[in-house]
């Protein structure tokens, strides 16, 4: 089947699709171009609800495969690195006002809370309650929302780790998520982590006695990744029986892993695309035969109960995302977006002390952004809708009508994919038909996805790369 399928222009990516490692966001963050922060923040029309992300930009390790925008920070030990962090969470909480008393104005509850990084365990607890104390005095909690942070082995098996998981619980945080990424000690070592298999162990042993939901994340093919390794991770899985669990494809960007997958002589200790499909198709049928339900082709889940609302609200766009802090995104008003009235993708300045700087000197760090039309908002259906389901609701069909060109783009698309065997027409609870990616779509998910990314977009991704090269060569 791959010849077909790549003839219908899906193969394994091993390079950051868009600007991170899965399709994330429509429209993704490296279509995003540099506008005048007024011209977004006063035309957002919030809706009733958002979920709001606040990003804290330190880790004690720095991987060697990870893109995120991130500082090293070893937890107090120096006064250098404490300034730093005391600054960062000071412009923090200066942003969360500024979008507190926007939301309020709007009405807009907030439905959901992740904090995430980075590793926002890193910092200490009264760091952290100080944090929530301010993300629940400047923002209309729904009750019962859904309260997320993000920690590591490391922070979580810290001498303070317990501890902090506690205190955290107790203010209300519900979930908690962290990357093992391996258990296998070679795997490891080179993706720069700091530990070895026994700490993930003990980290997941806490997680549980702690929090009913919580997450693990594993990667799978990074340098020295195999199959026999996919196997190691299933059969700690097995044992160890996370609530949810998310299993990413290593993708590559800038990073001292990118480097070396363009290396020859490295190159080797990666796996190859057919190893790659046939770990995924391992990974699935363990997962399945570990009762474990499948929620899209990257995350399993042991009951549905414990399905994470956050990643669907990244992915789809149907609600409102406030994104907090360094490098950060939202989607404002994209859902209601008409020809007249615009809905924003937007990010802040990634650059940790430039962000600092512009929040603390008063000015709004957006750095850069895309307008939702009608032209995104029709790529977006396919972009994140196929991975779940696309039916064509009445607002989509007159989307079609209002553009008949784009229209047959799209179906000549869907046409070479449906040939290809990567889509599947399907029935949903109501009996609607719609359209989404087949099992044999779904190895190849976000490649797939991609080829929807409407063609504004596609031509901005053309641009960046032709330039980055020629920056590259010269
Ligand atoms: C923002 S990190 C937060 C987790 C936490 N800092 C940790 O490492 O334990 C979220 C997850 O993204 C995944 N990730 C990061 N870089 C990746 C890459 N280049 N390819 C695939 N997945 C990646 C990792 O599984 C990581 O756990
Ligand atoms: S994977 Fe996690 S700990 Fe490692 S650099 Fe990325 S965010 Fe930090």
């Amino acid at each position: 089947m791959l010849p077909a399928l790549h003839a219908a222009g899906i193969g394994i990516s091993r390079a950051v699709l868009g600007g991170s490692h899965s399709v994330a966001i429509y429209p993704p963050i490296d279509s995003l171009t540099p506008l005048d922060s007024r011209s977004v923040i006063d035309k957002i029309d919030w809706g009733k609800e958002a979920s709001l992300y606040v990003h804290i930009a330190f880790c004690e390790t720095r991987c060697t495969f990870c893109h995120y925008t991130v500082d090293h920070y070893a937890g107090k030990h120096s006064i250098e690195g404490d300034a730093k962090v005391a600054r960062y969470l000071a412009a923090l909480k200066r942003e969360l006002a500024f979008w507190g008393a926007r939301l309020a104005r709007s009405g807009t509850v907030v439905s959901s809370v992740y904090i995430g990084g980075g590793t926002p365990l890193v910092l200490d607890e009264s760091a952290l309650r100080d944090l929530i104390c301010a993300i629940r005095s400047e923002y209309d909690l729904r009750s019962g929302a859904e309260f997320c942070i993000e920690g590591s082995p490391l922070t979580i098996t810290a001498p303070e780790g317990e501890y902090k998981l506690r205190s955290l619980k107790a203010q209300g945080v519900t979930r908690l998520s962290f990357g093992v990424q391996s258990f296998d000690d070679e795997v490891l070592k080179y993706a720069a982590r700091g530990y070895k298999r026994e700490t993930p162990i003990r980290a997941c042993a806490i997680a549980n006695r702690i929090f009913e939901n919580w997450n693990l994340d594993l990667i799978q093919g990074l340098y020295k990744g195999s199959t026999s390794e996919v196997w190691d991770n299933l059969e700690a899985i097995a044992e160890i029986r996370p609530p949810h669990l998310t299993w990413y494809h290593g993708r590559f960007g800038d990073r001292p892993q990118g480097h070396w997958f363009r290396t020859e002589t490295k190159r080797v200790e990666f796996e190859d695309e057919f190893t790659t499909l046939l770990g995924r198709i391992l990974i699935w049928q363990e997962m399945a035969a570990l009762g474990y339900d499948q929620t899209d082709g990257n995350r399993f889940v042991r009951s549905q109960e414990f399905t994470d609302p956050f990643k669907r609200i990244r992915t789809t766009a149907a609600s409102d995302l406030l994104g907090l802090g360094a490098g950060a995104y939202s989607h404002g008003g994209v859902k209601v977006a008409k020809a007249n009235s615009l809905g924003h993708v937007f990010r802040n300045d990634p650059n940790i002390p430039s962000y600092v700087d512009a929040v603390l000197t008063g000015n709004v760090p957006i750095a850069t952004g895309r307008a939702v039309n009608e032209e995104e908002l029709l790529a977006a259906s396919y972009a994140t809708g196929l991975r779940i389901g696309r039916i064509e609701d009445e607002n989509l069909r007159s989307l079609r009508c209002a553009h008949p060109e784009l229209s047959r783009y799209y179906d000549g698309l869907v046409d070479e994919l449906n040939n290809a065997g990567a889509l599947e027409a399907y029935l949903d609870d109501r009996g609607q038909a719609g359209l989404r990616l087949s099992a044999l779509g779904k190895l190849f998910e976000d490649e797939a996805l991609c080829l929807f990314f409407s063609p504004a977009v596609k031509s901005e991704l053309a641009r960046r790369t032709t330039s980055e090269r020629k920056m590259q060569l010269a």
